[in-house]
C-alpha cells in the first residue's frame, strides 16, 4: 500500500539545525525540547470536544518549562510518586490541587497520606490498600483503577492490564472493593483504566470508555471516567500518524451513550515525544570484522528505550545533514553493556567522524525521565527552545 510519510522534522530547519549545533558546543549528551511542538500537540487534543478534561502524565517528561506550557494550555497533571507531586507543586504553584491526579503503583502508605493532605485526586487500584490503611482513606472521595483483563501497547513491557500485570483492580474483586469502601464511608467518584502505552488503534479508547461506562452505571456514584493515555506517535517513516479525528469520533459516540460522565484522558508521549531530540557527540568510529560502529557520548544511560524495548529512534549526523547518508553503521553508546545499541545498519554519511554531532529524533518522551548514572556517567543536560529560538533557557 501507499506510505504516508511523516512531515519533515522541525530540526531539519536551517536555523534550528544551527541552534542545535551551537547548543551541542555547550556539552553533550543533551536533550533539547521545542515548546511550540508541545503547544501544537496540546491544541490538537484540546480540539477534541468529546474530552471534558485533559491531564498530562508527567513521567514522560517533567521538565519545568514543559509542565508550565501544558498548564498554560489548560492541562491538569498526572503524577505517580511523591517526587512528581512535589515537582508539580513547586513548578506550578497556581495549579489547583483538584487538577492533579495521583495514580501510583505499589506506593507506600506515606505517599498516599501526603497526597490526601494536599487534596489531590487519589486513585486506588487494589482492595488491600483499603484493608490495611482504612483509617487513612475513611470518609474520602476516591478514584478506582480497574483492570479490564487485557493490555495493549508497542511492547510487552508497556502493557498494563491482564492477569500477569501488577496494575488495576480485577473486576472479580470489584464488589469486594465497593463493599469495603462503603463500610469506610468512602465514595468512589472516578473510574480509571490505562491498558498500555503506544497503542496504535484509535478504536481502543472507544472500547475502553464503553466498558468503563458500563461499570460506572453499576457503581452508581461515578462522576468521571478516565481512559488513560497511550496515544502513539510515528517513530519510523512507515508509521502512520495517529488518526485523531477517528479517535475523537469514537469518543463522541461514547459521550452520547454515557452523557452523565466527564470523559478524561491522561496522555504523556503524544504531547512531548516529537518536541525533543537528543544530541550526542561522536567519540569514535570503529571497524570490526566488517561492521562499522559509530559511538557517541549518549548511551543507554541517556536514552534507554532502544535497549529496553527495541524502540526505534531515527538518527542523523547533524554536522553533515546535507551529505548523502549512504553508509551502514551500528550506532552505539559508551556503556559497558552489550545492550548499549541505538540501532543496527543505520545509514549515515561515510565521512562521519569524531566530533560530529548525532541527533536522535522523537526523544522528548521517556528520555531524560528514564536516564541514569550507570557506569558513573553524568546525567544528560536539558535545554528548551522557545518560539523565536533565541530565547534559550538552560535547565
Ligand atoms: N496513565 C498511566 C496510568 C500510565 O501508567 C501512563 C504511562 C500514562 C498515563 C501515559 O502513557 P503514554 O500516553 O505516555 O503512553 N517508558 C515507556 C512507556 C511507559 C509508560 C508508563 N505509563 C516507553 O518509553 O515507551
Amino acid at each position: 500500500g501507499s506510505i504516508r510519510r511523516r512531515s519533515t522534522p522541525w530540526w531539519h530547519g536551517r536555523r534550528e539545525r544551527e541552534r542545535l549545533l551551537s547548543l551541542a558546543q555547550a556539552g553533550t549528551p543533551r536533550y533539547v525540547y521545542r515548546l511550540p511542538t508541545v503547544r501544537a500537540r496540546a491544541r490538537a487534543l484540546a480540539a477534541i470536544t468529546a474530552i471534558d478534561q485533559r491531564f498530562y502524565a508527567i513521567k514522560a517528561n517533567s521538565h519545568p518549562a514543559i509542565l508550565r506550557t501544558l498548564v498554560e494550555e489548560g492541562f491538569g497533571l498526572e503524577c505517580v510518586s511523591q517526587g512528581e507531586l512535589q515537582r508539580v507543586m513547586a513548578t506550578v504553584p497556581s495549579l489547583p490541587h483538584t487538577k492533579i491526579l495521583f495514580t501510583p503503583s505499589f506506593a507506600p502508605r506515606s505517599e498516599y497520606a501526603f497526597a490526601l493532605e494536599q487534596g489531590v485526586i487519589v486513585t486506588l487500584d487494589n482492595v488491600e490498600a483499603l484493608q490495611n490503611w482504612g483509617d487513612l482513606f475513611r470518609g474520602k472521595q476516591l478514584w478506582l483503577r480497574v483492570d479490564l483483563g487485557r493490555g495493549d501497547g508497542h511492547h510487552d513491557k508497556v502493557k498494563t492490564g491482564g492477569k500477569t500485570s501488577k496494575f488495576g483492580l480485577p473486576l472479580v474483586r470489584l464488589d469486594e472493593f465497593l463493599a469495603l469502601a462503603r463500610s469506610l464511608d468512602i465514595t468512589v467518584i472516578g473510574l480509571h483504566a490505562h491498558l498500555g502505552s503506544g497503542v496504535e488503534t484509535p478504536q481502543h479508547w472507544k472500547q475502553v470508555s464503553d466498558e468503563l461506562g458500563g461499570i460506572a452505571d453499576q457503581i452508581g456514584t461515578i462522576e468521571s471516567i478516565d481512559i488513560g493515555g497511550g496515544l502513539p506517535i510515528p517513530y519510523t517513516a512507515e508509521d502512520e500518524p495517529f488518526d485523531l479525528d477517528a479517535w475523537g469520533a469514537g469518543l463522541a459516540e461514547i459521550k452520547t451513550a454515557y452523557p452523565a460522565y466527564k470523559l478524561i484522558i491522561e496522555p504523556g508521549r503524544y504531547l512531548v515525544a516529537e518536541s525533543g531530540v537528543l544530541l550526542s557527540r561522536v567519540n569514535q568510529v570503529v571497524e570490526k570484522q566488517g561492521v562499522r560502529r559509530v559511538g557517541g557520548d549518549a548511551g543507554m544511560h541517556t536514552l534507554i528505550r532502544p535497549a529496553l524495548y527495541d524502540a526505534w529512534h531515527d538518527v542523523a549526523n547533524l554536522s553533515r545533514l546535507d551529505d548523502v547518508a549512504e553508509e551502514n553503521f551500528d550506532v552505539v553508546g559508551p556503556i559497558c553493556e552489550s545492550s548499549d545499541v541505538f540501532g543496527k545498519h543505520r545509514r549515515l554519511p561515510a565521512a562521519t567522524r569524531e566530533g560530529d554531532v548525532l541527533v536522535f529524533a522523537d526523544a522528548g518522551a521517556y528520555g531524560y525521565s528514564m536516564a541514569s548514572t550507570y557506569n558513573l556517567r553524568d546525567l544528560p543536560a536539558e535545554e528548551i527552545l522557545e518560539e523565536g529560538l533565541d530565547d534559550v533557557a538552560a535547565h
